[in-house]
This record gives C-alpha cells, sequence and structure tokens, in this order.
C-alpha cells in the first residue's frame, strides 16, 4: 500500500516537474559584444553615436532610413522613434529576432522593420539615409553601389571611412559630448550628382572635373580662362573662380548657375 502511494507520488512529482520545465520560457537571447557576424564582429554603437549620426543626416519623417548589419536594431529603433520609416539588415537571426522584440517594446514596430540578410545581396537603393558601423574594407566594396544611388542620399558611418572619398562632415564626440569609450566618430557623406562635363552658361563655358564630391576645372569668361574649385553636394554645385562665388544645378544637361 504504501509503497503503491509513493510510487504514485513519485509520478506525479514528475510530471508536475516535466510540465513546468515545458512552461518555462526559454532563457532571452543575450547578444555578447564582439560575438562573431558574418563579415563583422557586432559591437553596439553607443546610443549618443546613433543619435549625433541620425541628426547629421538630418533624418525627417520623409527619410527611409536602413541600416546595414543593424545589430540589435538600436539605429532603426531611435529612427523609428523620431516618426522615421527605417529597416535593419542583419545576417544573424537571433540578433534580427531580438532587434524585432526592441521594437515591439519600443512600441515602434510599424516604423521599425528587420529582415534576415546579407547586406552585400541587399537592395538599398529605395533608403534616402543609410547608416552603417561596419569596416574599412566593407565600406570599400560598397562604395561603387553607394556612389550610384540617387544624389542627396546621405550616408553616416560609425568611424569607418570610405577610402579616399573625403566626408564631408565628421564628428568627434568625446567624454564632453557623453561618449566616454571607443566608437565616438560619426562621418557622413552626401551622394553627390556626376557633373563631370562642359557647359555653356550666361557667365561663360565651365568645364567640370569630377573626384567624387570635389571638382575642379575652369570658367572662360571675357576672354580669360580662370581655374575653379568647388564641390558638388547632391545635386547642389558650388564653387569658386576668379574670386567670385558660384552655385547652381544641373538641369538635365544645362548648368544653371546663379
Ligand atoms: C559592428 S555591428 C553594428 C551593429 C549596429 N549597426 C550598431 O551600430 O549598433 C555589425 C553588425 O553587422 C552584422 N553583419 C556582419 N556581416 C553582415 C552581413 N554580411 N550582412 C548583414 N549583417 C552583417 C553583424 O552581425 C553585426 O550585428
Amino acid at each position: 500500500m504504501l509503497r503503491s502511494t509513493l510510487a504514485a507520488l513519485l509520478l506525479a512529482s514528475s510530471a508536475l516537474a516535466f510540465a513546468q520545465a515545458q512552461k518555462a520560457p526559454a532563457p532571452a537571447y543575450e547578444p555578447s559584444v564582439g560575438q562573431e557576424g558574418k563579415d563583422v564582429v557586432w559591437v553596439p554603437t553607443p546610443q549618443v553615436l546613433v543619435d549625433k549620426m541620425l541628426d547629421m543626416a538630418k533624418a525627417t519623417r520623409s527619410d527611409f532610413l536602413m541600416d546595414l548589419g543593424s545589430g540589435d536594431g538600436r539605429t532603426v529603433i531611435t529612427a523609428a522613434k523620431r516618426g522615421i520609416r527605417a529597416m535593419g539588415v542583419e545576417y544573424n537571426p537571433d540578433m534580427v529576432e531580438l532587434s524585432k522584440r526592441n521594437a515591439e517594446q519600443a512600441g515602434v514596430s510599424q516604423l521599425a522593420t528587420f529582415v534576415k540578410a546579407d547586406l552585400f545581396e541587399t537592395d538599398f537603393s529605395k533608403a534616402s539615409v543609410i547608416t552603417m558601423f561596419l569596416l574599412p574594407e566593407i565600406n570599400l566594396k560598397l562604395r561603387p553601389k553607394i556612389l550610384g544611388l540617387k544624389p542627396g542620399t546621405r550616408v553616416v558611418s560609425n568611424t569607418f571611412t570610405m577610402g579616399e572619398w573625403q566626408a564631408d562632415e565628421t564628428a568627434e564626440l568625446g567624454a564632453n559630448g557623453g561618449c566616454e569609450n571607443s566608437w565616438c566618430t560619426a562621418l557622413l557623406w552626401i551622394v553627390p550628382a556626376k557633373v563631370a562635363g562642359t557647359y555653356s552658361t550666361p557667365q561663360g563655358d565651365v568645364t567640370l572635373k569630377q573626384n567624387f564630391q570635389m571638382l575642379s576645372g575652369t570658367l572662360r569668361t571675357g576672354g580669360k580662362t580662370l581655374a575653379l574649385q568647388g564641390k558638388v553636394r547632391g545635386e547642389e554645385i558650388s564653387f569658386k573662380a576668379g574670386g567670385k562665388d558660384y552655385r547652381g544645378r544641373l538641369n538635365g544637361k544645362q548648368l544653371e548657375l546663379k
């Protein structure tokens, strides 16, 4: 009698333990800084630098932001909190799920979306703002694709450069800027329109040579040939020649100068 009661109790308690084990939620996925990624390890951008990167890009509600290698989703989520539609591209499926949970907790799942994909296989031509924290050699690999994007697209990178394509703006946040450790530099590029060529304008004949966003060339006016130096920022052309400042843009094949 005693034996059968004990056996029944044992059976009941092991059934209870089994049921509890079934019910216990799986431990939440915890990423660790430095963990392997497909092409780059995961290191999160300090939040203060995320904010700065979005400020530098002048990202607004009319933008569509893509973060290439989106980690725990912080840049996408921060953009979405500003009312910006944003998408993270991340290869690690656990990080994608974590980002989705983080977006849900922040109440921004409508605006913040995440895809599990290889950034090299991803079409980011619809983005008007691109953010990234990758590596210099990866930025270089992406550079031809980035330079082919719509002029005016803003690209912001945490710390890493784009080879000889100099940044249009750089901001370094030190301890005073609230960034205590490493990874405190933001670099901004604005995709330049392709403007090299020779144009006849009311101000003279302009020949533009282009090296990324940097312009050199000549302005032929009043029988003189003046050297010019300038920049193209998105569609906006500006240069100096003969001590005078010129601004303008291409309208089709016509250079319109002010
Ligand atoms: C340095 S972390 C940056 C994370 C996030 N952008 C941030 O600033 O906090 C780089 C991220 O890129 C991801 N990654 C690496 N190679 C990738 C690839 N080929 N395609 C998509 N994501 C990739 C890694 O898993 C990692 O989460």
